[in-house]
This record gives structure tokens, sequence and C-alpha cells, in this order.
């Protein structure tokens, strides 16, 4: 049975039985807890939590859902896909356990030729959680399950939430065994790869609480009503009605593999383990990134940008130990789009751009693929010179961190040339990494915990924000917290020092930060009963979206809860933000205006005053560019452009061609702001000026690159701007001060003083070197005998360079004639340096009596703490400190007297 026949009898089934079907969701939706969607209730979470009323008591989906902790598992086990769909059905206080097992089970043992899936009953399990006593009883009477078929398992396995805090409750799972040929018996309890779990059945009931892992949180209470969550795995399913052996061969993935083994030198299933895995990564991941990119997300360095990345360059890479040397992400993404599509639309309309992303990503790692060669060459061949053979851990680490090199490839590469790599060291290093990571996420996982004193008035509803229309409004305080613990009262004498006191009011018209702009600065007042209170406001910042927190310090008086007060902006602020963000909007416009719709937003930021802009694009842009993008932007600002905001639904702002940014999840009822018509309209929810004229000049002060793939723009806006082009002309006008010449004329005169000072600096060189030459003549005559030996030691004044004594000692050695001789000159440092460079020359005669130069060299290095080496005529080095040259000279002249 195929596998878009396995999802339609689902939807069918439940349809059927009262269900309204609803469509997948986005793999992101707006949840700080959640990087991609994982199971089909997310979606329907706030009906389970009461939170919201749900429009139907019965719903159904094919859930597109992302899973990447056991991305190391794909390929090597039978049924690990980091994409899958997830077949649900939901009950929203309607039916509950014997519906859901009743349900399940009709779908999966009816015959395929009535609808079901025609499963033998005989070789279906269940298992529940520990003391569901009830549902072993359902599953008993309902699907006449015998006893020994259903296994009891703890919270781990058979106990689902979702959420801190989020919806909870004990499940059900049932599992397909396979047959012996997959393993031992003994039911799910025993062996997880023979018996297949299908479908989990979740009784979700309670509200979970604090707390870690899937076993260790506290579970708050029974939720308003009883609910049924299910999820069925669709390819696990399709994986056993079609009779293959692992999930990646099924209809919809196989195209995949055998795209690939047209491609690559060596097959699929021709008993290479190794190679089948790679193949069953690149089916698993190619799949996964078109859909990830496909809901908005492009490759990046951090959240759900690494994952794509990472999936990405596991395809690659293991394209590249498939023997593959041609680019193959392109045709990767054609097939999962002709396979994929029927089910998920998005897949062929937005085809252009997830192929252009997923394209760009294989270029930029080649190229870093490239580079990353060029240092596993160097740090081979240092480990070969150094007589090791072994790459170190660092060396493995950093190509793997810089450059994004699997550790797969760098054994492969070592092996190549006859090394092993400390895989040890590496690993020690990746746990270190990982380590930092945790710790990192653990610390943002408690501040979001810390947010559970808010949620009493989350959940009272949203902050209204008054700041479109006014800058002052009148206010009444809901709730006060210091340190984050609410309070009823808070004063100025209280003690408490400044940023730790939070105050949330009913409405506001301070903006909190989000969209790019930061959050206005401003007063709250109020005349409470025991007087004058005042409060500045520093900052201003939503939680989950809805409710704006104002982090105060008061000033004097106190605030009590349920006083009216009055929140007021600081105006001069709000006009320099509605300067920055106004700008933002026009330096974007410009953008793609000149570089086209290729330069797609990554990221804002604005302030009064600055803004600065990400977007995608590969390499620096150019001067013209630059210039361009700057002359654009002052035009359409001094155009005076009326600034329009509007209400719409989402769907409507898109057709309307208006610009929203990737991966950011958008409610159904959206604000759009338009400037200059079809100039610049934007998905946006922050303030701005009403006149494009009020943005004043927009200076870019240069672009940059943020990484692979990211440039950034910075500019200053209005007054700012004026200020710093007035800061420029100061600066020239000191310049053309300095030089006496007019202001134009500064870049000439600038360029003839270099020149000159080239042709100066060269003089001076000649006439230190004539010097030193003159010098050198008078040490020849002066040389005195050591033992058998003529040895002019000498110390070299005014900054001769390595190069320099390399001849001075040449010409000196040539003066002394026949008889044996030893040369040894020693440079002082050239001002500003420490460096002592020196060269010792032995001519034959003294060769002849068993002197090397490459031996007295060491002699000088010794005291210098310097480094040298050569031959038996000739050496050199560099050391450091001038004070320890004579004694340097002496040691030399002792070596040589030893004979
Ligand atoms: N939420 C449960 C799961 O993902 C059942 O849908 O397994």
């Amino acid at each position: 049975m195929q596998t878009h026949e396995i999802r339609k009898r689902f939807l069918d089934h439940f349809v059927t039985a009262g269900h309204a079907e609803v469509p997948s969701a986005s793999v992101i939706l707006d949840d700080p807890n959640l990087l991609f969607v994982n199971a089909g209730m997310v979606q329907f979470v706030p009906y389970f939590l009461g939170q919201q009323k749900p429009p139907w008591d019965r719903a159904t989906s094919v859930q597109k859902c992302i899973r990447t902790p056991d991305i190391d598992e794909v390929g090597i086990t039978t049924r690990h896909n980091t994409f899958f769909q997830m077949a649900g059905n939901f009950s929203f206080g309607d039916y509950f356990k014997k519906g859901a097992i009743e349900f399940a089970w009709t779908l999966l043992t009816n015959p395929q030729d009535q609808g079901g899936y025609g499963f033998d009953p005989e070789k279906l399990w269940a298992t529940v959680y520990l003391d569901d006593d009830e549902a072993i009883t359902l599953w008993q009477e309902v699907a006449g399950l015998p006893l020994e078929r259903i296994q009891r398992r703890g919270m781990a396995d058979n106990y689902w939430s979702m959420g801190i805090p989020g919806p909870c409750g004990p499940s059900s799972e049932i599992y397909v065994d396979r047959g012996p040929e997959y393993g031992v018996d003994g039911g799910p309890e025993a062996n997880e790869d023979r018996y297949i779990e299908i479908w989990n059945l979740v009784f979700m009931q309670n509200e979970r609480g604090e707390g870690t892992g899937k076993s260790d949180f506290e579970i708050l209470g029974p939720l308003p009503r009883q609910n049924i969550d299910t999820g069925m795995g669709v390819e696990r399913v399709a994986c056993l009605l079609q009779g293959v052996d692992n999930v990646y061969e099924t209809d919809l993935m196989r195209p995949v593999i055998d795209l690939v083994a047209g491609i690559a030198p060596r097959g699929y299933g021709v008993g290479n383990h190794a190679d089948d895995v790679r193949y069953r990564i690149i089916a698993d991941h190619s799949r996964t990134a078109a859909i990830i990119i496909g809901d908005g997300v492009s490759p990046g360095n951090d959240g759900r940008g690494y994952v794509l990345r990472r999936l990405l360059r596991r395809v690659i890479r293991s394209a590249k130990l498939l023997g593959i040397d041609t680019p193959i992400v392109g045709d990767l993404m054609a097939s999962v789009r002709d396979s994929m599509a029927p089910s998920y639309p998005e897949l062929a309309t937005d085809f252009d751009r997830i192929n252009r992303i997923a394209v760009a990503e294989e270029t930029a790692f080649n190229r870093t693929l490239a580079s990353g060669s060029r240092l596993f060459d160097d740090a081979a061949n240092a480990t070969k010179a150094s007589g090791a053979s072994v790459l170190s851990g660092t060396d493995a680490f950093t190509l793997h961190d810089t450059y994004g090199f699997p550790i797969e490839l760098t054994l492969e590469m070592a092996a190549e040339t006859g090394l092993t790599v400390d895989e040890e060291g590496f690993r020690g290093l990746m746990a270190e990494q990982r380590q930092r990571a945790k710790a990192d996420a653990a610390a943002r996982k408690h501040a979001h915990a810390d947010l559970s004193a808010y949620r009493e008035l989350v959940d009272a509803g949203p902050t209204e924000f008054t700041g479109f229309d006014e800058l002052t409004s009148e206010a009444t305080i809901l709730g006060i917290f210091v340190d984050g613990k609410r309070v009823p009262v808070v004063a100025h004498d209280a003690g408490i020092s400044a940023e730790r006191v939070e105050l949330v009011l009913d409405r506001t018209p301070l903006y909190a930060e989000s969209g790019g702009q930061i959050a206005d600065v401003g007063a709250i007042t109020g005349t409470g009963s025991s007087g004058a209170a005042r409060a500045a406001v520093t900052d201003v910042q939503k939680i989950a979206k809805t409710l704006f927190v104002h982090r105060v310090t008061v000033e004097s008086g106190e605030f009590v809860e349920g006083d009216t007060v009055v929140a007021a902006v600081d105006p001069t602020w709000r006009h320099g933000a509605t300067q920055g963000h106004s700008g933002t909007h026009m330096v974007h416009a410009a953008l793609r205006q000149v570089l086209g719709p290729n330069a797609v937003q990554a990221g804002s930021l604005n302030r009064p005053g600055y803004l600065r802009f990400d977007f995608n694009w590969q390499g620096a842009l150019s001067d013209a560019q630059r210039e361009q993008i700057e002359v654009v932007t002052n035009e359409a600002v001094q155009a005076d452009y009326a600034v329009n905001t509007m209400y719409t639904k989402l769907e409507k702002a898109k057709a309307m061609g208006a610009m929203a940014l990737f991966g950011e999840a958008y409610p159904e009822d959206v604000r759009l702001v338009e400037i200059g018509g079809p100039f610049s309209l934007e998905l946006c929810g922050g303030t701005h000026v009403h006149n494009s004229a009020q943005i004043g000049p927009v200076t870019l002060l240069g672009e940059s690159s943020v990484g692979s793939g990211v440039r950034r723009v910075e500019a200053y806006v209005g007054l700012d701007s004026f200020k710093y082009l007035a800061k420029e002309r100061a600066l020239l006008a000191g310049l053309a001060s300095s030089l006496k010449v007019p202001s134009d004329e500064v870049p000439a005169r600038v360029a003839n003083l270099v020149e000159r000072l080239r042709v100066a600096e060269k003089e001076l060189d000649r006439s230190r070197l004539a010097n030193a030459r003159a010098a050198a003549a008078n040490a020849a005559a002066g040389a005195e005998l050591v033992g058998r030996v003529r040895v002019v030691a000498q110390r070299m004044a005014g900054g001769v360079s390595a190069g320099d004594l390399r001849s001075l000692v040449g010409d000196v050695k040539g003066k002394l004639g026949s008889e044996p001789g030893v040369v040894a000159l020693v440079a002082d440092p050239v001002e500003g340096s420490d460096a002592v460079p020196y060269v010792v020359a032995v001519n034959p005669a003294a060769q002849d009596l068993g002197f090397s130069a490459n031996d007295l060299v060491k002699v000088l290095g010794a005291t210098l703490h310097g480094r040298g080496g050569g031959k038996a005529d000739l050496a050199q080095g560099s050391g450091s400190g001038a004070a320890h040259v004579d004694a340097a000279l002496s040691a030399l002249l002792a070596e040589i007297a030893k004979g």
C-alpha cells in the first residue's frame, strides 16, 4: 500500500467517525520551547490546556514532524527518520480511552478491501502505563488482545508530555511483531527492532509543571477535560505494509536512493553496510532539509538554521564518501519534490527558493571543503615532518568546527595519507563543546521556567498597546514583580536597587522590544494614596508575545497593585526610534531594488539614530552597489512618501507581496506598513514616521559578513547621520589644515607624501648598509687569532636586516683570506623590536679544523634564546634581547677557543 493511500485511509477513517480534517501546521510554530514541531498535537495545545475553545470536539490530521535527537541512528536502525508524518486523531473532551482504542484497532485490523490496513491481529501488541488497569481491561474487551501481549511500562516510555507547563497523560502504544528473523521474542519490552511501535495513544488528562526529562516532573493537576491525542507513524506503517526492510526503502524515500545509486560508483544493497547507511542518510536528510526550507528556514550557525546546515552537510559528505564528486543537492531536492509534493504542494510551488537555498549551502560547503582540505594537508605534512603518525585531536576538531568537516571525512583522508587521528582527543574536545552548549541551553530553559510567575497575568489576556496613537496613556497596575517574584507593593525607599522591579499594566504606549526595534524608554507616574510616585522605564519586554513587562527604577513614592498610573514614552526617543525603524524599511527596499529579490532579510536591529540590516547574499557588495543602495534610499526618503499602516489577513498580505521574515510565525491578522506604495511593503508591528522625509539623511557605514552567506549593512539615520557626516568633514578639514592644502587636494597630497617617504626610506637603507660595510671592513682588519682561527665576532649597530647581515658576513669572510677563519655578526634590534638576527660563516680551512657554522650558530642561540641553523659554511638565526649580545659573542669565542 502506497504512503499516500495510507494517509488517505487514516483521514477517511476518522472523518467518517465525525472528526474535522485539519491541515498540517508548519514545522515552525511560535513556541520558545520547541525548535521544530515534533508531534501532531502541538498545534492543538491551547485546546488541551483549556486556554482556547476548540472549534470542533474531534479532529484528525497528518502532521509534518521533525525529530533530530536521534540523528546518529538514521540509516543504522530500520526505523529512525528526522522527518516523518504523524497521523493523529484528537478528542477535546469528547471520547476518551475506550474510543481511542476502538478507533485505532478497527483501522489497523480491518481488511484492506474494507478500507483498513489489514494487520494480522495476532501480530499486534500493546503497552500501557504502569498502573493503567483500565487500559488493560479495554484492550482485552474492545480488541480481544490477550493479557500476554499487553505490557506495563514506566514513565519514560508510556507517559507523554509537551511543554512546561503543558498537557500530559499516560499513554498506550501499539506495536507490530515483525517475526523471529528480527530478533528475540518477549514483546516491545525486550526488543524494539523486532516489535516496531506504530501508534501512540495518549490519554491527555493532566497538566505538567516544572521538571526535567521524560519522567522527572511535577504533575500540577487535572486538565479541565479529558482528551485524546494519538500519533501514528506513517513511514513505519508504510514500511510494514510494503514489506520492505526499513523505512528508507518505502515508496516515498526509495527514489532518492535509486537516484544516488545511478550516480555513485558503488551501489546500494550490495553488501557494504557503511555505504548503505550513507544512502539512507542522504534519502532521509535531503527530504527533511527540503521540508524545513519549505517552511522558511535558511542554513545558519544556531537554532533551526544549524539543524538544517548539519543535515545538508551530512548529505553532501555522505555523497562524497560514496565517491560522488559532482554537485548533487539540486537533483535530490527535485526528487524529494516529486515524491512529496502530492501531499505537501509547497514543495512544488516554492521549489525554486528551496532549491536555491539548498544548492547555495552545497556550494558554500564545497568551498570550506576546499580550504579545510588545505588545512588538512598542512596539518598532515607537519605531523609527518615531526616524525609522528597521529593527527592531533585539535586539528580534527578545528576541521570539524571551523570547516564543517565531519570526523569521518577527516578519518578517511588521514588513512589515505597513512596517518591515524587522535579520535579520543577529538571526542574530548567535542564533549567539552557539547557541555558548554548544554549549560547554555539549561541556563536558557531556567530563564524560561522562571516565567511561571507571570502565568496568571498572561492567562488574563494581552496588554493593550496604545503607542501607535498616543505617547501618554492612563493605565492600571496589574502586577508588580521584584526579582521575578510577585509583590503587592514596591516603594522607592525600600532600598531595592535599579533594574530589579517590573510593572505590568493593562495598557501602555511603551513599545516592547520586537521585530528588530528596541524598547521605548519613558516613565510611569502615579498619584496613589501615598502621594506622587515616579518610575523610570529602562526596558520593555514581552512575555508569551502578549504581556508587556516594564523594567523600571522607582525614583520616588510607591506603586501598589491596582493603582491608576500614567505611562509615558520619552517623545525624543520615540521620534528617533521611528526614524530608525522606517529607515530600516527604506534600506531593505533599496537593497532589493539594487540586488534583486534574492537579497532576503535575515534579521535587523534599529534604535534611535542607528540601524543594521542582515540579508542573505554570497560575497561582498561592490562599492558601486553600496553607493547605489545609499542613493536609492535617500532619494526615496527625499520623495516624502506617506507611510500607511493597515491590518489584514496574512494570506492577503502575502498575496499583496508584503515582505515577511522567513522562519517567523505570524498571526492570522497582521499589520502592514507601506511606504511609497510599491516601494516598500512589510509585515511589521513597529512604530514608524508619518512621511518618509521625517527619517532624515541615511548614511551607510559599511557592509560586512556575519556568517556564511549572510551580509550586514549598518547605517546612521536622522541627526546621527548628520553628526557623523559633520565629524568626517571636521576630520578632513583638520587634515587639510595640517597639510596646508585645500580639502580637495588632500588625497593627491597624501599620495605624494607617501611616495616621498618611500624614496627617503630606501635612501636611508642604502646609507645604513654602506656604514655597515665600512664597519665590517674595519672588523676584518682587526680580526683576532683564537687558537688557530682568525675570528671576527662583531655586534652591528643601526638595525641591519638579516639579509644584509648575510651579505656582510660574506664580504668579511672574503677579506680574511685562505687561513682558517670564522665570522659571526649579530645585529642590534631595530627600533620598536626586540629581535636580534645573527649570521655565522666558517671558511673551508676552518671547516677542515672541524668547525661548523651550524654548530656555532646554536651557541649564539643558546645565549640569545633564539633558534637557527644552516650548513657547515653558513648558518643564521634570530633571538631576542640586545642586552645579551656581548655575552653571546663571548660564549662563541670561548667555544672556538676549545678548538
Ligand atoms: N503526542 C504523542 C506522540 O507524539 C501522540 O501523538 O507520540
